[in-house]
């Protein structure tokens, strides 16, 4: 048995041994982790393990067991959209959107792990995340404006 906290709720499953953590969301619906390649270099598969960026291809199922699972599905609740998203709608940082979330993620565990990251922590993080539609200059924006708007919050009042 493996168990495991995913977008807030606890899950239970008794998996084949070789179940990747991508085959697993892809199976319950959780359309956001795409495939991209069979060694993670695209980032298409991208999750948040305990606030970490991670590969959901490169993860067997059961060495979540314990952690917190976090993929952009969680971000949204209806047609109320994490800032970062709003940013990134602002901004016109999504093409295709085939890259967008593992992007997201990307961008909000830079946000947890640094208090001030500057731009050139933003393109290290999205170097993990190929876009083929080749939009990187309007996601770097996105992230700058929503990394600013979160520190300045984060400041008031203090
Ligand atoms: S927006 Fe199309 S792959 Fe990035």
């Amino acid at each position: 048995m493996t168990t495991f906290q995913l977008n807030g709720k606890t899950v239970i499953v008794d998996l084949r041994p070789g179940t990747t953590l991508l085959d697993y969301l892809r199976q319950e619906g959780f359309f956001s982790v795409k495939y991209g390649s069979d060694k993670g270099e695209t980032g298409a598969d991208s999750v948040l393990v305990d606030g970490k960026i991670m590969n959901a291809s490169l993860m067997l199922i059961h060495t979540v067991n314990g952690k917190t699972i976090e993929t952009v599905e969680s971000f949204a609740t209806g047609r109320d959209v994490h800032p970062l998203q709003d940013a990134f709608i602002e901004e016109g940082a999504i093409q295709c959107g085939y890259c967008t979330p593992g992007m997201i993620l990307a961008i909000e565990s830079l946000a947890r792990e640094i208090e001030t990251p500057s731009e050139d922590n933003v393109k290290d993080v999205l170097a993990g995340v190929y876009c083929r539609c080749t939009g990187y200059v309007k996601p770097i924006k996105a992230a700058i404006k929503y990394l600013a708007a979160k520190n300045t919050k984060g400041h008031e009042g203090k």
